[in-house]
């Protein structure tokens, strides 16, 4: 008999107080408000790692949500994604009181030069054993762009243009500039490091210049697990390139299979095998030990989201709140001077009310669940083997509530059913856990692996093939 299928379980994270599920920080016993507070950090990570939790995914953004309403008032009101401390930081905190948790953090490869994030990731991939994963990001706000010295964002497919040569530069440096046994600490000899096995990497690229050599010695996975969130060509054809865990959804199973399917073919254009890709998507469970008493949450999640906060988060250009309730969608952009084009995702023939339940998200997607622990195991089985599904990201309704309810209530259920590792069991690093025991490293059939022990530092790679992404040369 084949052994189940298990489950990658994450938490999705974010070190401010309102990440995704907005209008909830102020529900009685949230947590939120004390995410600039360590011990909320520590706290969290014990409960995951007592909880069975492989991860903790750290969201972030480097800007502020200032479309809405033409300012961050609404944003800021709201405390959608600001204040907002430095997700790297807290990463040391929590992994000093776990063993076996995984931490998945979001950096852009857009403003900041790669030498010094380099070093960052693998100073973060040492201290935690190898338990390091980047969610790689371009960064989509405009604001964030004005941050870092521009007037405007840079074309969306020209952001990945840049980021496929920053990944470059980071693999050359993580995988090319030190041999494993470079490190001697010979004490006879006063040798600490054999020189003959480091190598500067003399990057010089259209946007970076990198000498090397790289100033931190190889750490356990030395490329830390490389996570994406995409959804459009020039994303996906990134993703076939260098993505290891990507994240994705779809409201129905036919969409989801599409999506993953879309993915694996990059994939193994390529170069790489099918399932070097794995699929997370964000889940929402709400689990009681009575179906009646997961619906009673669910409504209170519901009646209490914010409108506000999911219009600024979604930099909605119109805003649909300052019209009445029965008027057409297309009358209030025609009211509001904004072309559809702007706003394709809402539904012209529908009235403002409708559209406004629709992005409050009352109804439930595939991947939303809620009930008791079997119903919520039942779904998750389904998620897993028709869907084809490897983890998902939790969505926090409530913090640490919806960690716990998980843990306690879920968890058995999914070991019971051979879903997720017994406690106790210790994968070692992240990617083992990933794609299993032995394989720390990214494999020799990823773009990364040709600048082991030096090789290909002076060659160039092929430019990644990105539809639209106009010319690259002129940075
Ligand atoms: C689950 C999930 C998490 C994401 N986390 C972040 C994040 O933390 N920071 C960020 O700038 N973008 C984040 N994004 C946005 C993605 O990086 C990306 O911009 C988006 O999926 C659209 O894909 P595209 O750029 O290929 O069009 C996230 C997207 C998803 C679906």
């Amino acid at each position: 008999m084949t052994e189940p299928k298990q489950l990658f379980l994450n938490l999705f994270e974010m070190a401010c107080v309102s990440h995704i599920t907005h209008g909830l920080w102020p529900l009685p016993e949230n947590n939120r408000h004390r995410f600039a507070d360590l011990d909320y950090w520590v706290e969290l990570a014990q409960i995951l790692e007592h909880g069975g939790f492989d991860g903790v995914f750290l969201a972030d953004v480097i800007g502020a949500y200032d479309v809405f309403r033409g300012g961050p008032e609404t944003a800021l009101r709201e405390g959608l994604q600001s204040p907002n401390i430095d997700p790297l930081l807290v990463i040391p905190a929590m992994a000093a009181v776990t063993k076996r948790l995984g931490f998945g953090v979001t950096f852009s490869t857009t403003y900041e030069p790669p030498f010094a994030f380099a070093r960052r990731m693998s100073t973060l991939d040492h201290l935690t054993k190898g338990r390091v994963g980047w969610n790689v990001v371009t960064s989509y706000l405009p604001n964030a762009a004005r941050n870092f010295g521009l007037d405007g964002e840079i074309p969306h497919d020209l952001r990945y243009a840049y980021a496929d040569e920053y990944l470059d530069v980071l693999y050359k440096l993580w995988e090319g500039s030190w041999d494993d046994d470079a490190i001697v600490a010979d004490r006879e000899r006063k040798v600490y490091t054999d020189p003959a096995k480091v190598r500067y990497i003399d990057h010089v690229g259209e946007r970076h210049r990198v000498a090397g050599p790289h100033i931190v010695h190889p750490s356990p996975q030395r490329t830390p697990v490389i996570f994406q969130a995409t959804g459009s060509p020039a994303g996906i054809e990134f993703a076939g390139r260098h993505a290891e865990a990507v994240f994705t959804g779809g409201r129905t199973s036919e969409e989801f299979r599409r999506n993953a399917a879309t993915m694996r073919a990059a994939a193994v254009r390529h170069g790489r095998q099918e399932d070097d890709i794995k699929f997370i998507a964000m889940a929402g469970v709400v689990v009681g030990r009575t179906e009646e008493e997961a619906e009673d949450k669910w409504r209170l999640y519901q009646r209490n989201a914010s409108v506000d906060g999911i219009l600024a988060h979604s930099s909605l250009p119109v805003d649909l709140t300052a019209f009445p309730r029965d008027i057409p969608v297309r009358e209030a952009l025609r009211r509001a001077d904004v072309p559809h084009a702007a706003v394709p995702f809402l539904p012209l023939d529908k009235t403002v009310g409708q559209a406004l339940d629709f992005v409050t998200g009352t109804f439930r997607d595939r991947f939303t669940v809620v009930g008791t622990p079997k119903t919520v195991a039942d779904a998750i089985e389904r998620w897993l083997d028709e869907d084809g599904l490897d983890g998902i990201n939790l969505r926090q309704y409530h913090s640490f509530d919806t960690a716990r309810d998980f843990a306690e209530l879920v968890v058995p259920e999914l070991r019971k059913r051979g879903r997720l590792p017994q406690e106790g069991e210790h994968p070692g690093t992240l990617r083992e856990r990933l794609f299993g025991g032995g394989r720390s490293r990214l494999p020799e059939r990823h773009i990364g692996a040709r600048y082991r022990g030096g090789e290909n530092l002076g060659s160039p790679v092929d430019r990644l093939d990105l539809v639209g992404a106009g010319d690259v040369a002129s940075f």
